[in-house]
C-alpha cells in the first residue's frame, strides 16, 4: 500500500456507533452430541473450547433481529440508513438477498446487498460499507454478519458437525471523515488456492456440508490472520499494545490462543465467546464485539481490532476506535 493510501486510511473515519445481536433459543450441548454420534464432551471442549451452540431460526429472521437491535441502540433514525450490507454464506434463498429482507422488515429506504467472504464476511462488510460511506454513497449504514451454519452442516461427519452454531450480529456505521472515532485502517486478502482444505460445496444443487482438513487449515489461517492484523494495526499508526480488545473470528479456542500468542497480546484481550456459541461464521465477530461492549471490556474511545478469517481462504482486519 502506498504512503498516500495509508495516510488516507488514517484520516478517514466512519464511526461504529452501536452493535446488536440475535441468537436462536434452542441450545445444542456437547451432551446432545454424545447421544447423536461417537464423541465426548471432553474431546469437544479440549479440541475446540465449545460447550454448546444455538441452533435454528432463519437467516433473514436472525439478521433482522440483530439489525433492529443495533439500530435501536444507535439512536440513528431509520430514515438516515442509506445502505445495508449483509455478509452470509447461508442465505435462506439465493434471491432476494438477506439484505433486502432487512431493508424491508425495518422499513428502510436504501441500497441493500449481500456479500460472501465466508467467516471473514462481516469484516469484509465493514470495509465495503466504510468505503461506500467515504465515497458519499450514504451517510449511515447497517453491516450485518449472519449465518445458519447448522443448515449447511453434515451431521454424519463428527469432525465438523460439533463446530458450528447459528447467529447474527450487526453494527451501525455513520460517516465521520474527520472525527477521532471510527475505522482508522484495514487490511483484506484472499488465497483461493486452498479449496481442498476448506469448502462448503454444492453438488447437484444440494449443499453437502463443510469439508475441512482441520490441521492444515489451522496453520494457514493463523499465519494469514496474524499477518493481516499486524498490517492493519501498523497502517492505523498504532501498536498492538494500544488495542484494548481483539474481536477475532470464533473458529476454535485453540486458534484464538494461537493468534494471541503470535501477536504477543494477553489471552484475555482476545475476546472469546466460543464456549456458548460455537463457530457462527460471519456472525462471530459482531457477537464477540457485543459481549465485550456489554461487559465493559470495550468502551467509547477504545481502539479495537476486528479480525475475520475463514473459507476462501479469506481474511479482513479493521482497526477502529469504538463508539
Ligand atoms: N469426537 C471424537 N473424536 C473425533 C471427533 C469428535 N467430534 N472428530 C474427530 N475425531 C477423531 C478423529 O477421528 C481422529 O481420530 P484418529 O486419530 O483415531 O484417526 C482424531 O479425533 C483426531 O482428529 P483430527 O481431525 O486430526 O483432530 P484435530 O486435533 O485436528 O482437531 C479440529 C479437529 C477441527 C478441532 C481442529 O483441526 C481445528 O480446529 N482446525 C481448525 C479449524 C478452523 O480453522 N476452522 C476455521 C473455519 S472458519
Amino acid at each position: 500500500m502506498s504512503a498516500e493510501a495509508q495516510q488516507q486510511q488514517q484520516r478517514s473515519g466512519s464511526r461504529l456507533v452501536a452493535v446488536g445481536t440475535a441468537l436462536p433459543d434452542k441450545v445444542l450441548t456437547n451432551a446432545d452430541f454424545e447421544v447423536m454420534m461417537d464423541t465426548s464432551d471432553e474431546w469437544i471442549r479440549s479440541r475446540t473450547g465449545i460447550a454448546e451452540r444455538r441452533v435454528g431460526g432463519t437467516t433473514t429472521g436472525l439478521a433482522v433481529e440483530a439489525a433492529r437491535r443495533a439500530l435501536e441502540r444507535s439512536g440513528v433514525a431509520a430514515e438516515s440508513i442509506g445502505l445495508v450490507v449483509t455478509a452470509t454464506q447461508t442465505p435462506d434463498d439465493l434471491c432476494p438477498s438477506t439484505a433486502a429482507g432487512v431493508q424491508d422488515a425495518l422499513g428502510l429506504i436504501c441500497a441493500a446487498f449481500d456479500l460472501n467472504a465466508a467467516c471473514a464476511g462481516f469484516s469484509y462488510g465493514l470495509v465495503v460499507a466504510h468505503s461506500m460511506l467515504l465515497s458519499g454513497a450514504a451517510t449511515a449504514a447497517l453491516v450485518v454478519g449472519v449465518d445458519r451454519m447448522t443448515a449447511a452442516t453434515n451431521y454424519d461427519d463428527r469432525s465438523t458437525a460439533i463446530l458450528f452454531g447459528d447467529g447474527a450480529g450487526a453494527v451501525v456505521l455513520t460517516s465521520e471523515p474527520d472525527g477521532d472515532r471510527g475505522i482508522r485502517a484495514w487490511d483484506t486478502g484472499t488465497d483461493g488456492s486452498h479449496a481442498d482444505i476448506l469448502a462448503s460445496p454444492i453438488r447437484d444443487g444440494r449443499i453437502t456440508g463443510v469439508e475441512m482438513n482441520g490441521k492444515v487449515l489451522f496453520k494457514h489461517m493463523v499465519r494469514y490472520a496474524v499477518d493481516s492484523a499486524r498490517a492493519a494495526v501498523e497502517r492505523a499508526g498504532l501498536e498492538l499494545d494500544d488495542v484494548v480488545a481483539v474481536l477475532a473470528h470464533q473458529a476454535n479456542q485453540r486458534i484464538l490462543d494461537a493468534v494471541a500468542d503470535r501477536l504477543g497480546v494477553d489471552h484475555d484481550r482476545v475476546i472469546s465467546i466460543i464456549e456458548h456459541t460455537g463457530n457462527t461464521s460471519a456472525a462471530s465477530v459482531p457477537l464477540a464485539l457485543d459481549a465485550a461492549v456489554a461487559d465493559g471490556r470495550v468502551g467509547p474511545g477504545d481502539p479495537i481490532l476486528l479480525l475475520g478469517f475463514g473459507g476462501g481462504l479469506s481474511w479482513a482486519s479493521t482497526v477502529a476506535v469504538w463508539g
